[in-house]
């Protein structure tokens, strides 16, 4: 290969970076992250190495946040507070409502030190009351809020290539996009504080259901004695079709259901769904029987088990 003229071979380390950021398209930022769980850890790491930011962050197992410092060059803070202070973004990703208040509220919180102007993501699959509560005291400490549910699984997030459904007014929402997208695919802006949660609730009705469905004619194909491979070929190709029939059906045939998402937290989120449904009047009796289905499933001792186990109760 004819090498490249001496400036230009010089200049080229500086293009690649420069193309690099201009990919991701955002000027580098203080930010923090609070949660390195499955998602959180992977996440985190994206803000760096594909956004290029400077991160703090906070774990409540000392442990993670120490070996995550390290292996990416971040900060590691002792409190929710202490990485907050002096971020212009601050993202969350715990477990469920309660412990969003845990790492937000009191002495140690977020909202103690965060200045004003700066905005507060949360990325925890909560409810939207609770977006509404912490929009409202953001805007108590002049800053902004954004509910920030994630879909994607811990693939999509080691991958960087989750999709986000995102609550706030827009002015915010223009502000963070760009630093989302270090680890995203698609963003959007679904409507107010709350509409981001809402959307996510959306999803998990559609998967409780699809994930059923799929369970049944699996089942039923295994009864027939039918060449499951065989027939998913081709229906996966019709109307039938889904991202969890392409990706989950081998795995559910042999019983192995280790792959991400468990039964507990999706549990966790049908719960909320049903929750809002009682508040704004929707029926949803198909996502109730299944949130039945999945709580057999905990007492077959699958809480740990993935959502595709519902075939399980099914086999038994
Ligand atoms: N996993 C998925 O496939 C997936 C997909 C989409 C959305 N989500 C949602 O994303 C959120 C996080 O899921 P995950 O799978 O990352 O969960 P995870 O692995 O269990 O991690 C939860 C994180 O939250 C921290 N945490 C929990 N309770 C806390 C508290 N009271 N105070 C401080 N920190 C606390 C945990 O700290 P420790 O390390 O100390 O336990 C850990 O860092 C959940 O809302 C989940 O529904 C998950």
């Amino acid at each position: 290969m004819a090498s490249l003229p001496a400036p230009l071979s010089r200049a080229l380390p500086n293009l690649l970076a420069q193309a690099e950021t201009q990919k991701v398209g955002v000027e580098s930022m203080k930010v923090a992250f609070v949660g390195l769980g499955v998602m959180g850890y992977p996440m985190a790491r994206h803000l760096v190495g594909k956004g290029g930011h400077e991160v703090a962050v906070f774990n409540r197992t000392a442990e993670k946040s120490e070996t995550w410092a390290r292996e990416n060059k971040g900060r590691k803070a002792a409190t929710p507070r202490e990485a907050a202070m002096g971020a212009e973004v601050v993202f969350m990703c715990v477990g469920n409502d309660d412990d969003v208040r845990s790492v937000v509220y009191g002495e140690d919180g977020i909202l103690a030190d965060l200045a004003p102007g700066a905005v507060l993501v949360d990325h925890t699959t909560a409810s939207a009351t609770l977006a509404r509560e912490l929009d409202e005291a953001a805007r108590a400490k002049g800053c902004g809020f954004l509910d920030a549910p994630v879909s994607g699984g811990q693939a999509g997030a080691e991958n960087g290539v989750l999709t986000v459904m995102v609550g706030g007014d827009e002015a915010t929402f223009e502000t963070v996009r760009p630093v989302l997208d270090s680890y995203s695919r698609m963003v959007g802006l679904m409507g107010p504080a709350g509409s981001g949660q809402l959307a996510k609730m959306m999803n998990q009705i559609c998967i409780a259901g699809l994930v059923e469905g799929l369970s049944e004619a699996l089942h039923f194909g295994q009864k027939a004695g039918l060449d499951l491979a065989k027939v998913v070929e081709v229906i996966s190709k019709g109307a039938a079709g889904s991202w969890q029939m392409e990706n989950r059906h081998k795995t559910m045939a042999e019983g192995r259901y280790d792959f991400g998402f468990a039964v507990e937290w999706m549990r966790k989120d049908l719960g909320i769904c049903l929750d809002e449904a009682r508040r704004n009047g929707a029926t949803l009796p198909v996502t109730a029987l299944v949130d039945q289905f999945y709580a057999e499933v905990e007492t077959m001792g699958g809480r740990r088990w993935d959502t595709s186990s519902l075939l399980a109760r099914l086999t038994r």
